[in-house]
């Protein structure tokens, strides 16, 4: 083989970094741009002649080129790293002026011109759109979990006042009949209009936590035809984001049947993320960490089972799982399984537990009636 120039050596270097998916910029110890390959082109909006032998700040924003150079000299100075050889997530400046998330990591070389970096760019803000997006999910769902959390509260509340101010109204309207009618305890006029005063009120407040109650109990699912494996696939991905699932086994076994579900998919997912966190907590100081998530139709219900590998409930924490705070945990509310059971009966169903033992963990079922309604169709039609 012909021994070929340097020039036709670089020009094939150029050619290979061309075709690199990553963006890749080479910058000699001034900041000037050297090298600009086409995945940069395509990032940053410029061509590689608009910005060959101009400074690298052109691609970044103003707040973060001030920094770089500040750290440039600082490296050339003391030779202490912050990037090289390191990488990290920066911000880069597109050529229509947007300013854009990146991961940038950086080399050196010493070359016969001097010292050079070689930087590797690449364009994260896909993954970011996905974050964001699975974040604002998880957002909404905690939101979610809180106001339905405030409404189970405000009913229990409502129901445990209720007793307590009925006796409170029929020992004034005691008071004032007795005093109405019986000359010998009769009261001033004035004691009178306070008792009177004081019942009303109370019958006022009566009147609140009846309405309160109303409306609690009134508000029907709002159901639409549903893709119950979806709910589950979508619940299970937002519970295992940000979670070390190293390790971690999941078994899915959907019933392909369960596209039609009729539920208000909104708090179905929520109850279906609850048993899911609940399985993931119950799971992590298992040595065969293992959940199990299992739908079907049987009996004119949409079943799902979700299993787990944990240690089980022992059958002394049965009777109280599903009431308000009742918790094992630090941080747990004891609010989650409440919450689900209850939205599982507005909807017809209802989930129920079997709390394993003897090596085995728990399962929950969260049953789903198929047929809602004389007008609505269940997939027992189809
Ligand atoms: N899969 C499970 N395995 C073992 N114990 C469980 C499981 N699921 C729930 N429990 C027990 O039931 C309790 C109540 O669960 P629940 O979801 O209502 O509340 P929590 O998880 O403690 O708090 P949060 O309100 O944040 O959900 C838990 O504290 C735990 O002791
Ligand atoms: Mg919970």
């Amino acid at each position: 083989m012909p021994k070929s120039s340097p020039m036709v050596h670089e020009a094939r270097l150029l050619g290979i970094l061309d075709t690199a998916a990553d963006g890749i910029i080479v910058i000699n110890a001034k900041a000037d741009i050297l090298v600009f390959n086409k995945a940069c082109e395509a990032m940053f909006g410029y061509a590689a002649s608009d910005v060959l032998g101009k400074n690298i700040s052109l691609l970044m924003p103003s707040d973060f080129s001030v920094d770089h150079d500040r750290y440039v000299s600082h490296y050339l100075e003391t030779g202490e790293r912050r990037i090289i050889g390191i990488g990290r997530e920066v911000r880069g400046k597109h050529a229509d002026g947007t300013v854009f998330p990146l991961e940038l990591s950086v080399g050196e070389a010493q070359t016969p011109d001097g010292r050079q970096f070689i930087g590797v760019i690449r364009d994260v803000r896909s993954r970011k759109a996905v974050e964001q997006r699975l974040n604002q999910l998880q957002a909404q769902l905690v939101n979610m979990a809180r106001v339905q959390a405030i409404d189970e509260m405000g009913a229990a509340i409502a129901h445990e006042l209720n007793q307590p101010l009925t006796a409170v109204m029929l020992y004034l309207q005691a008071v004032i009949r007795k005093t109405s009618s019986d000359t010998a305890s009769q009261l001033a006029p004035q004691t009178l209009e306070i008792l009177n005063k004081a019942l009303r009120e109370a019958e006022r407040a009566g009147g609140i936590i009846q309405r309160m109650r109303h409306s609690v109990e009134r508000r029907e699912p709002e159901r639409q035809a549903c893709d119950l494996n979806a709910l589950i696939d979508e619940a299970l991905e937002l519970v295992l984001l940000g979670h070390d699932i190293e390790g971690l086994q999941i078994v899915r076994d959907l019933d392909a049947m369960l596209t039609h579900v009729h539920v208000d998919p909104i708090p179905i997912q929520q109850v279906l993320a609850n048993l899911l966190r609940n399985a993931m907590e119950a799971v992590r100081k298992s040595d065969r960490r293992m959940i199990k998530i299992q739908s079907m139709v049987s009996g004119g219900q949409a079943i799902v089972n979700i299993e787990d590998s944990g240690p089980g409930i022992p059958p002394d924490g049965l009777s109280n799982l599903f009431k308000a705070f009742a918790t094992t945990k630090k941080s747990g509310l004891g609010l989650g399984l409440m919450i689900s059971r209850s939205i599982a009966q507005n909807h017809g169903g209802d989930l129920t537990v079997d709390g394993g033992g003897d090596g085995r963990g728990a399962t929950f079922s969260l049953r789903l009636p198929l047929i809602v309604g004389s007008h609505e169709q269940g997939i027992a039609d189809q």
